[in-house]
């Protein structure tokens, strides 16, 4: 069935990383500034953007289930939803998807989005679609203002990966490492403040590897850039990932001590802790060089809460390998963590190497990897009971007069009282649970 008049109403589905939450965003404010408005809740859109996410494995299958479920909706329902598959399954598979799925009029990759409305204006006339391009930065210029946002906001400095680790399909679908300019990323930071924004998650997939030049023409990294968006007024917090243990420069590490609007935590994935199979990761740090490098950062902000993210049973893993991995987690002790079991995707080099894991093997890895990270996730949310924190209030719970926001240390806080969302509040931290922490609002200070 042929969509005859244009959409009216829209949904955008984001899977995977903040990258791609960040460009639901973006491509929702455009689909905006076109008229169309987001469905409420529980009704049928017109048009349905599927943000996709092909760092794991099934992403593809997943979309194409998706994609059959909506059409069938539409069949009931005797109008069929335009569907624009967007993201990194785009990127890879889209002529696939055009030649499996009639029911897909727009296959746009995530470095062509901004284009999304003129496809849109070809699919309202029947016509399908495809734009894979990568032209580098002219994306973010074609964007609207932001005019809306969340206390707790995403700002994409950063895009595409030159690492090349051998397991990640990253510099394939996101393409060479590119950053932003520095005037363009000061203006987006103080428009996400004027829309409400207390603070800002510095994003890239290799976020440490961003440099631009200052107002002054200097040269600047990520920490120069840090400390200028902390003098941007009404801007609390900053945030930023993800990063490379190789791209960690001294004065990033020296930032998390002299800029207080840099939260305290810091996501640097490992993916192992076993120098053979980092190596046949392509990292090129070992488990050594990463523990030095955290005592370094931990040496300039002493309650430093850490995270990454590890992979289970890459090529050849050995038992005793795995055990390493185990090692260094005891040794760092993460506040948090990501723990994946390794997934080989085409076209990258580990996909084709010998002694690929069995998959019992990887579930009984993955098993006790996350049991050792449960762990010290739980201690580490013990530990900060009795503590007095500021909290930044971004929802209300599930009960009135709840709330919920974030610690410094990205915990989930939740108290009752007077407060409403975009506040910064001071809570004590009562009751740890795995997930989040009780708190107790503090009375404020009458002046
Ligand atoms: N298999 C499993 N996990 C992967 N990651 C990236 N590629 C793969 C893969 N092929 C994980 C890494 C990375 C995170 C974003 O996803 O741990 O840091
Ligand atoms: Fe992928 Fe991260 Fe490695 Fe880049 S640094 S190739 S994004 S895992």
């Amino acid at each position: 069935m042929k969509p005859t008049n244009s959409p009216k109403t829209y949904r955008v589905k984001s899977f995977g990383c903040q990258m791609n939450v960040y460009d639901g965003e973006r491509m929702a404010e455009m689909l905006g500034e076109q008229g169309i408005v987001p469905a409420p809740e529980g009704e049928d859109a017109d048009l349905v953007v599927l943000n996709t996410c092909h760092i794991r494995e099934k992403a593809a299958e997943k979309v194409y289930s998706d994609i059959g479920r909506i059409s069938k909706a539409g069949a009931e329902a005797g109008k069929q939803p335009l569907i624009a598959v967007a993201g990194c399954v785009a990127q890879a598979e889209g002529e696939e998807i055009m030649k499996r799925s009639p029911a897909v009029s727009m296959v746009v990759g995530p470095q062509a989005y901004h284009r999304l409305p003129e496809m849109l204006d070809k699919a309202v006339k029947g016509e399908r679609a495809t734009d894979t391009d990568m032209p580098a930065i002219a994306k973010f210029a074609a964007l609207p203002e932001r005019r809306r946002t969340n206390p707790a906001s995403f700002l994409t400095i950063q895009e595409g990966c030159d690492k090349f680790c051998t397991y990640c399909v990253v510099p394939y679908t996101r393409g060479a490492e590119i950053s932003r300019p520095y005037s363009d990323l000061v203006i987006e930071a103080k428009k996400l403040v004027d829309a409400g924004a207390k603070e800002i998650t510095l994003l890239g997939q290799n976020v440490s590897a961003w440099s631009g030049e200052n107002d002054k023409g200097h040269k600047v990294g990520l920490a120069g850039l840090i400390r200028d968006l902390a003098k941007v007024e009404g801007l609390a917090r900053i945030r930023y990932t993800t990063s490379h243990p190789a791209d960690m420069d001294d004065d990033l590490i020296a930032a998390h001590g002299d800029t207080p609007k840099l939260m305290p935590f810091l996501h640097l994935p490992v993916q192992a802790g076993s120098d053979r199979v980092l190596k046949a990761m392509n990292r090129s740090h070992t488990a050594e060089s990463y523990l030095r490098l955290l005592e370094r950062f931990r040496a300039a902000r002493a309650d430093l809460a850490l995270s990454g993210d590890f992979i289970v049973g890459f090529p050849g893993e050995s038992d005793a390998e795995f055990e390493e991995t185990l090692a260094l987690v005891d040794e760092v002790e993460y506040a948090q963590a990501f723990s994946f079991k390794y997934s080989p995707r085409p076209g990258t080099p580990a996909a084709t190497m010998d002694d690929q894991i069995a998959r019992e093997v990887m579930d009984e890895r993955l098993q006790r990897l996350q049991a050792a990270l449960n762990r010290d996730q739980m201690a580490f949310n013990h530990a900060s009971v009795g503590k007095t924190c500021e909290v930044l209030v971004e929802r209300k719970g599930k009960h009135p007069g709840q709330w919920l926001g974030k610690s410094p240390w990205l915990q989930s806080v939740w108290f009752e009282g007077d407060a409403a969302i975009g506040d910064l509040v001071q809570v004590e931290l009562v009751e740890a649970g795995p997930n989040s922490l009780a708190g107790k609002l503090c009375e404020m200070a009458v002046v």
